[in-house]
């Protein structure tokens, strides 16, 4: 069943399009990865979506319910993890929750056992009565997520909710999206991280400006530039020069420059490898030379010229 269809949504800021006729749609029971750069549109999709923003033109529809701005019904049953965290500093963790449970209408011993429940599931309980001022960036990561999580939202949307984390935090965070899910929440996974995608996402959309480029499934992406091969080449010293030749051999589509290191997209069959190889070789030394299969970063790169991560642009 379809829950969130989003139709040709168009938003500008002054002069800017942020949204340029974008769609979207998303069926129950899935986790969606939403990709793109910094500044792609993803967060305004989201807060469109969930009627914090006036859109210019387009259609949303909610859990089968034209979504025009302000309903209750449907943000009852939408829970957000914003970018930016957006917790009480001088709460404890259980007020937190407490004060998040309340906006949505519980009360009572029912509060009381959601609020429990919720700091168990998220790995806080020993800390209920802890503030947050003492927490580690983990921590407060998780505790982002609870208060979104207290109402039991059949939607939970969450927007690059590991920033800034250890890897095992991070873990966590990513365990604790898998059994929402198998517990039967829908799911929307903003995130510049490539792995993280690939490791929980059913299904992936990816935005660059703020259009939708690209969506299917892994797999399906990963197909579309299976005639591609990545070759990485590591030399002594990387010159214009050496680039110019790279990039005139028959059957490349991009020469990508880190270091001293080379990412070569080539077309399969190009035969490319012996050649990347031989003038590698005359511009003074090769270090390393590898060549791999496509991966979703490959699919990114190849669709949109650029890397996912900050300061990995070429
Ligand atoms: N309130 C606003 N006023 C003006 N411009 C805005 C506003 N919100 C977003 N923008 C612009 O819209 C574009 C898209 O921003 P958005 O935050 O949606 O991107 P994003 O994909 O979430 O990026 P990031 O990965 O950095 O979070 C950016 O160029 C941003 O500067
Ligand atoms: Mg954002």
């Amino acid at each position: 069943m379809t829950i969130v269809h989003m139709k040709d949504i168009v938003k500008r800021y002054g002069n800017q399009l942020v949204l340029d006729y974008v769609d979207l749609d998303m069926v129950e029971g899935e986790i969606l990865g939403l990709l793109g750069p910094n500044g792609a549109g993803k967060t305004t999709l989201i807060h469109a979506l969930i009627g914090l923003i006036k859109i210019d033109a387009g259609d949303i529809q909610v859990f089968g319910t034209s979504h025009k701005g302000n309903s209750l019904d449907i943000k009852r049953q939408l829970g957000l993890v914003t970018q930016d965290i957006s917790i009480y500093e001088d709460l404890t963790a259980r007020e937190n929750l407490e004060f998040f449970g309340g906006i949505y209408g519980l009360k009572g011993q029912v509060l009381k056992e959601r609020v429990a429940e919720t700091l168990s599931f998220v790995g806080l309980s020993e800390y209920a009565n802890k503030l947050p001022a003492k927490f580690s960036g983990g921590m407060l990561r998780r505790l982002n997520i609870a208060c979104a999580l207290v109402h039991r939202p059949k939607l939970l949307i969450m927007d690059e909710p590991t920033v800034g984390i250890d890897p095992q935090s991070r873990n966590h965070i990513l365990e604790t999206v898998r059994e929402l899910n198998r517990q039967g929440t829908t799911i929307l996974y903003t995130t510049h991280y490539m792995e993280e995608v690939q490791s929980i996402a059913s299904r992936v959309v990816i935005m660059d400006q703020g259009h939708v480029i690209a969506e299917g499934t892994i797999r399906e992406l990963v197909e579309r530039i299976q005639h591609e091969e990545k070759i990485s080449l590591e030399v002594a010293e990387v010159s214009g020069e050496l680039i110019s030749r790279l990039k005139k051999l028959n059957g490349i589509k991009q020469v990508i420059q880190k270091g001293n290191e080379l990412q070569i997209i080539s077309q399969v069959g190009a035969g490319n490898l012996d050649r990347v190889l031989a003038i590698a070789r005359e511009a003074g030394g090769v270090r390393s030379i590898n060549a791999e299969k496509p991966t979703l970063e490959d699919v990114f790169l190849t669709l949109t010229g650029k890397r996912l991560r900050d300061g990995e642009a070429e």
